[in-house]
């Protein structure tokens, strides 16, 4: 039941085109597919399909019979084929029923599909593998009144009217594809039109299509569009390399969205925005996914994948181009911050789980499984590094050459290693190890300073803790940028031979042994050093520095990632000692110099705005999780809003005044200068809502009722939904009227009520899935209220509440329906090995209940599972 990446074969047959033929009904829906196959060496037929009905088979023309095949639950086998031949397969579907939501499914009366990894199998029987490249020609035929629009993916040849009130559309990609990128939507659908002339002069039309009424609030995503393809051009030399460029929303998606060739399928949380009803953390989303698909046109799409395993090779470089497009868009030291929060958050828990996996894994049982943190945000951090060891233009380099060499080919991260490394005269070999181990390596830093010869020596050494089936490893190759700061913050000389400059003028230290040590000469005083600077390399840094450095860091770095990191370096000390404390019922204290610095950075009126709202987050729960060795949730809780509510007493006048200061200036513009000052108002908020005081509370309510745009209205009904409030209640009920008919702002309804941490959130959230609004086979639905609670520590691991048992009856409900959705939800039994007994046990106990379901899928059995062995 597992496949594994040493079994890989090279396909023994090539297609050289086909031609599918759609025949949509209400009740059915028909499939013909015409392909022109090759033999290249002995052997049988085998095709990939499931949930199909046969209708027929014919090669050349020639009707097979029963004895001329063979079809098990998952593969048809023909064993005798000629060297060329043309197959036709009849298929007959029920997309109405299908809520796997993969293959053709219906969502809100619009057909649409979803094909990556393995949903064409749930089309026809295929060879439903990347490494099977080949040209696609279309016709759609339904319902004219209905199903006005029809599309897939390349050029539109034509559309006949067929006079019975029925019509048909020809469609034809010159580009080959695997069939994964394929992609077809039929429905009655708003759009609007742009375009974009590419730098060759190419006139691309660009449309985006929603349900009716909704196409006015896709103008966002058109304008992410527009800016990404200017961006690919202008970055990597990147052209669009066709006349058409769609995007469609749909409502019920089981991902974020999806870069089918010249035809992106969406989640419509991930393209419908205005400033009524999207936040800022929205807008930035839907710029950054749309990019993100949009990049896949060259990664992904023109070099795609050799097999599953290489998943990363297409994701982890696409998640890196985002990423630097965002930065460009938008401030590049806070999207670091930002992005490295995420990589903490998401990644690093799960290298640290009983799921951890490499960037290129070996083994697997479900290939959906694989679209992970691990995948998408260490790969892209794997991308980083190569980046920072060679510098930008010599990526820039490389990355010519990658599509010099593999431009229409189905490749491996080998290949793209060697692409990078070898016209940058770089040897990956020990780099690679990224690759194939998994787990966060642990970087120890020791120091010393002799006055007598001014020497400076630094001692690094690296490990790597044991991963499932990766007990030991080998040292890692890591890039650690680094400067040694004076007094009074100057970057000083570095005269050390083993300091590397890299293309960019940055100063690196490449790790490669377990443990080396560097010497810095002619420093006449004690240097400060910022080492892992824009974190450069996806580890945990040890370092016992002085609270004198770290203080004088995070006031002083010239690397502003840095600075914040050392806010929360300090600030997980501080909730370390306070949640030991709660833990010993002892009083807290809090630690004033920490109060001191906070309050210095609250009154600092020169700080970038945007910065200085994540200068002053506070390290969060799934941090924490991290970091203790137990996971006593209530505690945390406790320790963190103490800490919070103290910092908010001690600054209350001036918290008000930076709320003041920026509360309805330009609530609806969108610029980075804006999202800034309003991240930074609406923190000083959440700060004075600990406070609890009836006069903050009232000005929570006045920006709830008065809200201009959603991200103030969104901010003070969170605010207002934690807490005990006379007005909780009213502006809760007032957002689900306004927004009750509108399926993707009903889920901040949802979570803003599922990660409170109020004692009663597991009954109301109980309460919730009973909601006429609340539909559990809707994907957005099930994470903003289930996946959203499972996330909220406080209240999921909450001793005296039953929330792993409903949660796994969830589980269980959805599984049925949806096994891609069902396993995202697996995640929260995660951190299992952390729980004192009591709850490790009500947990293990809950896994192993939806273990022992027989008809469980291969999805959540496969992550349950290893959850129970690493128990
Ligand atoms: N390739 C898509 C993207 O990252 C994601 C598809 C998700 N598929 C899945 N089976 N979860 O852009
Ligand atoms: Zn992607």
């Amino acid at each position: 039941e597992k496949i594994y990446l040493r079994d890989y074969k090279a396909p023994s047959f090539s297609v050289e085109s086909i031609n599918l033929d759609f025949n949509l009904n209400e009740d059915f829906c028909r499939v013909i597919a015409k392909s022109n196959i090759t033999k290249k060496e002995a052997a049988e037929l085998r095709l990939n399909g499931e949930e199909l009905k046969l209708v027929s088979i014919k090669i050349n023309d020639k009707v097979l019979t029963s004895q001329d095949y063979q079809i098990t639950g998952e593969e048809l086998i023909i064993p005798q084929v000629p060297e060329k031949f043309i197959l036709e397969i009849e298929t007959e579907l029920e997309p109405q029923k299908n809520t796997s939501l993969e293959g053709l499914y219906k969502s809100n009366g619009i057909f649409c599909t979803q094909c990556e990894a393995q949903g064409f199998r749930k089309i026809t029987y295929f060879f439903d593998r990347p490494d099977i490249m080949t040209s696609y020609s279309v016709t759609i035929e339904a319902d004219k009144k209905k199903y006005p629009v029809l599309l897939s993916n390349g050029d539109r040849v034509r559309i006949d009217d067929l006079g019975n009130g029925r019509h048909k559309a020809f469609w034809s990609d010159p580009h080959k594809k695997p069939c994964y990128l394929f992609a077809l939507v039929a429905g009655d659908l708003g759009v609007i039109r742009d375009n974009f002339v590419t730098k060759s002069g190419r006139k691309v039309n660009l449309e985006v299509y929603a349900a009716h009424g909704k196409q006015e609030r896709c103008w966002h995503a058109m304008d992410s569009l527009k800016k990404s393809m200017k961006w690919d051009e202008d970055t990597f030399n990147l052209e669009y390399d066709l006349n058409d460029y769609m995007i469609v929303a749909i409502d019920d998606f089981n991902a974020g969205a999806m870069e089918n060739k010249g035809l992106n399928v969406f989640n419509s949380r991930l393209v419908l925005a205005d400033s009524n009803s999207a936040t800022d953390v929205d807008f930035h989303a839907i710029e950054s996914v749309v990019a993100h698909e949009y990049f896949h046109n060259w990664t992904g799409n023109r070099v795609t994948l050799r097999d599953w395993f290489q998943l990363s090779l297409k994701e982890g470089l696409t998640v890196f181009r985002d990423q630097e497009f965002s930065a460009d868009m938008t401030d590049r030291g806070v999207q670091r911050i930002e992005d490295v929060d995420a990589l903490r958050v998401g990644q690093f828990a799960e290298d640290a789980g009983p799921n951890a996996h490499p960037v290129r894994p070996e083994s697997c049982m479900a290939v959906d499984n694989f679209f992970t943190m691990t995948i998408y945000e260490k790969g892209s951090e794997v991308i980083r590094m190569m980046q920072t060891i060679v510098g930008r233009k010599g990526f820039r380099k490389g990355m010519d050459e990658y599509f010099k060499r593999h431009d229409g080919q189905a490749v491996t991260t080998d290949d793209f290693a060697a692409a990078i490394s070898e016209p940058n005269g770089k040897d990956f070999t020990q780099f690679k190890r990224w690759y194939h181990q998994s787990g966060t390596p642990v970087v120890n830093v020791n120091e010393s300073y002799d006055s007598s010869k001014s020497e400076y020596t630094l001692t690094l050494e690296q490990h790597c803790p044991p991963t499932p089936n990766q007990p030991t490893k080998e040292p890692f190759h890591l890039p650690l940028m680094m400067e040694l700061l004076s007094k009074n913050g100057q970057e000083l000389k570095l005269e050390c031979d083993k300091i590397e400059t890299n293309s960019d003028g940055k100063h690196l230290i490449e790790l490669k042994e377990a443990k080396e040590t560097y010497v810095f000469k002619n420093l006449n005083e004690r240097p400060v050093l910022s080492i892992l600077r824009q974190f450069s390399a996806p580890v945990n840094l040890k370092w016992q520095a002085s609270q004198d450095d770290l203080y004088f860091l995070m006031e002083k770095d010239t690397d502003s990632f840095n600075r914040r990191e050392m806010a929360q370096k300090i600030g997980l000390g501080v909730l370390r000692q306070l949640i030991d404390q709660a833990r010993n019922k002892k009083d807290l204290v809090i630690d004033q110099r920490y109060l001191a610095a906070m309050s210095a950075i609250i009154r600092d009126e020169k700080m970038d705005h945007g910065f200085k709202a994540k200068m002053l987050q506070l390290p969060s729960h799934s941090v924490l999780a991290q970091e203790e060795a137990v996971l006593d949730t209530e505690s945390f809780h406790t320790a963190r809003t103490t800490l919070k509510k103290a910092i908010a007493k001690e600054n209350r006048q001036q918290l008000l005044e930076i709320y003041q200061k920026f509360h309805g200036v330009e609530p609806k513009s969108r610029d980075t200068k804006a999202f800034g000052h309003r991240s930074l108002k609406n923190s000083a908020l959440s700060y004075l809502a600990e406070l609890h005081d009836p006069e903050v509370l009232e000005v929570v309510n006045k920006q709830y009722w008065g809200a201009q745009n959603m991200t103030d209205r969104m901010t003070a009904m969170m605010i207002l939904a934690d807490s005990e409030s006379v007005h909780r209640d009213k502006a809760l009920h007032n957002f689900y009227e306004e927004w009750k008919n509108d399926a993707v702002v009903m889920n901040k309804w949802f979570t803003a009520q599922a990660t409170t941490s109020r004692k009663q959130t597991l009954e109301d959230v109980k309460t919730l899935t009973k909601h006429p609004a609340f539909n559990i086979t809707n994907p957005n639905n099930v994470y903003s209220l289930l996946r959203a609670f499972g996330a909220n520590l406080v209240r999921f691991h909450d001793p005296k509440t039953d929330a792993y048992e409903f949660y796994a009856d969830k589980i269980i409900e959805v599984d049925a329906k949806n096994p891609q959705v069902a396993a995202r939800l697996c995640s929260a039994f995660n951190f299992v090995q952390k729980l004192e007994p009591a709850m490790k046990e009500k947990a293990l106990k809950q896994i192993r209940r939806m273990v022992g379901i027989e008809a469980l899928s291969k999805n959540s059995r496969e992550l349950l599972q290893s959850a129970l062995a690493e128990s």
